[in-house]
């Protein structure tokens, strides 16, 4: 029998290449989504990829009525958790909205979980470590206190599904993703920054397309080898497969323990410049760009350890900077032909 994987926020970035991943692997997947921060570019991308529709449910999971009946319509085996606000700038300015929706959304998704009996797969992220003492950062490398209400929120939702594991013997997984980017291969789902983006690599794109004018490197004079900060960037497709090894271990019951936390990133830190000098060779393009002062909030430098995920999930990153940095200018080109 065919297991059934619901993807709340299925229809954003990160969603919708684990919901290819997922039924590419043969499970039954159910997208639900509100659509406030995407459009049906992602879910119409997702169905073109399959060649079939999928079961799609516009829903609110802050509204626990209709949280609630989606788990009675769907026998489903695991939930995965993406629907939620994901602006570290906004949050700051607009805490009770990040408060709200980020924490009540996954209250109800465990709520149903537990009455239902159903596997809880958290997309949490790198930003729980904070600036690090020590690179690379392991699981149990310690949590700093958050610097934004966004960041917060994933340190909270960590410790609801731990304790709800605990207390209700639950099965919960929580995946640190590193910096997330390119696209699907077929240039047909990616991701759809609403507004100027916040994070690096859309910001190149939309440079290089010329929907913005130049980009800012937000400091150069950090300690590091050529002073600009260093991140994990770990190509979308590497981390959706990381989804259906997470979920295949907790629906076959092959956890050590019933809650876990894994690193999902390469292990391989890269500067902003090289990620920019590489976005260059890569695709023949010649980017405006110049030195701009700090951003307040950027830690220095953070990558994974990812041996756990390795030994445990076995799951590895395999795509190169380079061919995720193809990617990602493949689905901005396919963008600005939709778009004429
Ligand atoms: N950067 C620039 N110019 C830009 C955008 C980013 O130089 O226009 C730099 C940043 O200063 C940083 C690096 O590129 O050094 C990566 O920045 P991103 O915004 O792409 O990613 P972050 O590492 O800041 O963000 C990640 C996750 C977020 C998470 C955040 C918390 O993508 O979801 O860590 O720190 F909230």
């Amino acid at each position: 029998m065919k297991k059934t994987v619901l993807v709340s926020g299925g229809a954003g970035f990160i969603g919708s290449h684990v919901t290819v991943e997922l039924s590419q692997a043969g499970y039954d997947v159910v997208i639900a989504d509100n659509m406030s921060n995407c459009d049906e570019t992602n879910y119409k991308g997702v169905c073109a990829i399959l060649g079939r529709q999928l079961p799609f449910e516009k829903i609110d999971f802050c509204d626990a009525a209709a949280a609630n009946d989606l788990f009675n319509r769907y026998k489903i085996d695991a939930v995965i958790h993406f629907a939620a606000f994901k602006a570290v700038g906004e949050s700051v300015e607009q805490p009770l909205m990040y408060y709200k929706n980020n924490l009540d959304s996954f209250l109800n998704v465990l709520e149903c979980a537990r009455v239902h009996g159903t596997n809880v797969l958290f997309s949490s992220s790198a930003t729980v470590y904070g600036e690090p003492d020590e690179t690379p950062v392991t699981e149990t490398s310690p949590r700093k206190p958050a610097t934004s209400p966004y960041g917060n929120t994933k340190q909270m939702c960590e410790d609801f599904l731990r304790d709800c594991v605990a207390a209700y013997g639950m099965h919960g997984i929580a995946l640190r993703y590193f910096n997330p980017i390119g696209a699907h291969p077929s240039a047909l789902i990616g991701e759809l920054p609403r507004g100027i983006p916040n994070n690096l690599v859309p910001f190149i794109t939309q440079t290089a397309i010329g929907k913005r004018e130049c980009l800012n490197i937000f400091g150069d004079d950090y300690p590091t080898p050529d002073g600009t900060c260093l991140r994990d960037y770990i190509d979308i497709t590497d981390l959706a497969k990381a989804h259906v090894c997470a979920v295949t271990r907790m629906i076959e019951g092959k956890m050590d323990e019933p809650y876990e936390i894994f690193n999902i990133g390469t292990g391989r830190p890269v500067s902003v410049l090289e990620l920019v000098n590489s976005f260059e060779r890569v695709n023949g393009i010649k980017l405006n760009y110049r030195i701009a002062p700090r951003r307040p909030g950027d830690v220095t430098a953070v990558w994974a350890d990812p041996t756990l995920a390795q030994q445990k999930l076995g799951w590895k990153a395999v795509r190169s900077v380079d061919e995720t940095l193809a990617s990602a200018w493949a689905w901005e080109k396919r963008l600005a032909e939709a778009a004429e």
